[in-house]
Formats: structure tokens, C-alpha cells, sequence
């Protein structure tokens, strides 16, 4: 298990870390602030349902985008749709995987990971995920589910750290292997929605600051905007409740798989 903890940002100015830290003292119990579940049943619409089996999708967004709690909505309907799923995360979903979280996201007492250091340990985790895991599952026509994937290394890497697209493209073939996600959901957020939704018990990643998470969002919004066919990379207006957020991924995956 990756440790968390209450600790101060990198950025010591954070308006999000000051947000954070006011939201600890109401925080609920259980301390989930990213699962508030909605009342009613999402369900799939029978096409889109059909049309999804054997694809790869993949959820991902700026922390606190609320993409945990619509993975779980998503999760159940795929579920009672009777589709065949296999649900990744990154970094994990295997055991080597699992490992290499805790190295990217449990916080340093001595030293600093050096940006290059994560980014490799990223992909690592993804080239054991895609082999051991995503590939077999496709093959046996299963609906991948991931929650993150390549778009993250992206937009945290590369927009908010500064290692060039080339760079984590060329890395990221490597790791990938061939496999490729027909569609990835970016939940797009503004700052103060974010903040509202993190659990205030920081990892290593989420507490790097407010300017380091803004550029992560920027990273985000130009990967949607770069893809101009609006396959690859598809937006999500993840600021409503979740059953407004819902409604978004439903519509936004009707118009990638059906029209
Ligand atoms: P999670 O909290 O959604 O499980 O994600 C773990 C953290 O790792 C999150 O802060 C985003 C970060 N991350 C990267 O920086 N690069 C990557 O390639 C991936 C997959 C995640």
C-alpha cells in the first residue's frame, strides 16, 4: 500500500495545499471525499454496450477529477451489461506494478526521484501491465478498463515536469508494445472542484503544488485540443455532480463508438 500523509507542498504558497488543509478538519470519517456515490443506477444503453466489448478504455485526469468515483459507476454498469471486463490502474495492476507504485508515490526522506527516474518507473510499470495483463485481455476480446495510462505520463511528466512528447513517446513504445487504447477520457476539472475532491492526505504526486497541478490540467486540455478527430483523446466536462458526470461519459463515448 502506498503511504500517504498530511504533509505541506513543494509549492509552499499552495492556495490548494491551504484549501486541503482547512477541508482535514470536516473531513468525513472514512475518509473518502472522492466517492460521494450518487442515489440513482447509471446503466450502459444496449448499443453502446455492445459496441464497447474488446475496446480499451481508459480514465484519467488531474487528481481530484473525480474519475474514481465514475470508474465505479462505469465498473457496475459495465457489469450488469454482462460485458466481459478487465480492470487495470496504473501504476500497478500487477504485482511488479504494485511494487513500483510505492517507490513513485510513498513520500522520500533522503532524496529527491529524479524526473527521469519517474517517468521510466511509470513506464516500467505500464510495459509489465501491457504484457502480463491488457494484452491477453484483449486478445480474448475483453473491454479494458484502465484508470490511467499513457495521457498521465503526459500531462504530469511532460506538460507540468518539461520532458519533451518525443521523449515519453519514444519511451512509451517501448513500454506499450504495440498496445494502444482506442479512447481515453480526460476529466477535465478547474482547480477549486479539484481541491474539493482530494483525499487531504497527500501522496508524493498530489502534493507537489498548485502550479505543478495547474500545468498538469493544461497538459490534459492540450492533448484533448490536439487531437483534432476527437478519437483519441475525448474531454469530459467533469465539474456537475456525478450524475451529470456520467451523463458526459455516456454521451462522449456515443459519439467516439456509435455515430
Ligand atoms: P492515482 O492516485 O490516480 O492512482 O495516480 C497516482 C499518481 O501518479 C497521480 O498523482 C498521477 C501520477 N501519475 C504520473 O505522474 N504519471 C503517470 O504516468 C501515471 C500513470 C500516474
Amino acid at each position: 500500500m502506498s503511504m500517504k500523509t498530511t504533509i505541506q507542498s513543494t509549492d509552499s504558497t499552495s492556495p490548494l495545499i491551504e484549501k486541503l488543509e482547512l477541508e482535514v478538519k470536516s473531513m468525513p470519517k472514512n475518509n473518502q471525499t472522492d466517492n460521494q456515490l450518487p442515489c440513482g443506477q447509471h446503466d450502459l444503453p444496449a448499443r453502446l454496450a455492445k459496441a464497447l466489448a474488446g475496446k480499451f478504455l481508459v480514465f484519467d485526469g488531474p487528481d481530484g477529477s473525480g474519475k474514481s468515483t465514475q470508474l465505479k459507476l462505469f465498473l457496475d454498469a459495465t457489469k450488469r451489461a454482462k460485458i466481459e471486463v478487465t480492470e487495470v490502474r496504473e501504476p500497478g495492476g500487477t504485482e511488479i506494478g504494485e511494487k513500483i507504485r510505492d517507490a513513485l508515490l510513498e513520500h522520500l526522506d533522503r532524496e529527491e526521484m529524479s524526473l527521469r527516474c519517474e517517468m521510466m518507473l511509470y513506464m516500467a510499470s505500464r510495459a509489465q501491465l501491457c504484457e502480463q495483463v491488457i494484452d491477453p485481455a484483449l486478445k480474448k476480446g475483453n473491454l479494458i478498463v484502465a484508470d490511467r495510462f499513457v495521457a498521465s505520463t503526459y500531462a504530469y511528466q511532460g506538460a507540468a515536469g518539461g520532458i519533451p512528447n518525443e521523449e515519453i513517446e519514444a519511451a512509451a513504445n517501448i513500454a506499450m508494445c504495440g498496445v494502444e487504447p482506442d479512447a481515453t477520457l480526460i476529466f477535465q476539472v478547474d482547480q477549486s472542484t479539484a481541491a474539493s475532491r482530494l483525499n487531504p492526505l497527500l501522496d508524493r504526486m498530489e502534493a507537489k503544488g498548485a502550479i505543478f497541478h495547474a500545468k498538469v490540467r493544461d497538459g490534459y486540455s492540450s492533448l484533448v485540443e490536439s487531437d483534432k478527430d476527437g478519437k483519441r483523446y475525448l474531454g469530459v466536462d467533469a465539474t456537475g455532480t456525478p450524475d451529470d458526470v456520467f451523463a458526459n461519459i455516456i454521451a462522449v463515448l456515443e459519439r467516439r463508438f456509435l455515430d
